[in-house]
């Protein structure tokens, strides 16, 4: 890997990582009432994503949807296979009930987003047009549904009403 290369990977990191960290410091920004910084955070989160997105398009890390798919089944099935069951045998092995729940929500969520991406590309490879429904996302552990929200979440149990519609 060329040094220009790795430095453009950790460049997208930083950028998605400051992106996402500045939203949610916009969140705590409003709950506090302090609505400009508020708004900073979003702007310059915003800039961010502009800088990530140009990273990214200079790696070639952006395709055709079908190719997209696949790179979203692959990083899915490496997360819930590898990287969460080993994260949360560490984290239950130091004690840290707090992480092993959070990555346990994750590892069972990025299972259910496998499935999505794999019937998305089948469906994708088999020339079917989708069918126009809405997805929703479980605001306490991501469990993400095609359709409709169910009055339960099926990962952490969360109430129908912790759901936010995607279009
Ligand atoms: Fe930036
Ligand atoms: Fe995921
Ligand atoms: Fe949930």
């Amino acid at each position: 890997m060329s040094d220009t290369r790795g430095n453009l990977e950790a460049a997208f990191a930083g950028e998605s990582q400051a992106n996402r960290k500045y939203l949610f410091f916009a969140e705590k920004a409003d709950a506090e009432g302090h609505q400009q910084v508020a708004r900073l955070f979003r702007a310059a989160a915003e800039a961010e994503t502009v800088h990530a997105r140009n990273h990214l398009k200079v790696l070639g890390g952006i395709k055709s949807t079908a190719d997209n798919l696949k790179v979203a089944v692959g990083g899915e099935q490496h997360e819930f296979t590898e990287m969460y069951p080993g994260f949360i045998q560490q984290a239950k092995a130091e004690g840290k009930g707090d992480a092993e729940r959070s990555f346990d929500l994750a590892n069972r969520v990025e299972q259910i987003h496998h499935g999505l991406f794999r019937s998305a590309l089948d469906s994708l490879e088999k020339g079917q047009g989708s069918e126009g429904k809405k997805f929703y996302v479980c605001q306490v552990c991501g469990y993400t549904v095609e359709g409709e929200a169910p009055d339960k979440c099926p990962v952490c149990g969360a109430a129908r009403k912790m759901f936010k519609a995607v279009e």
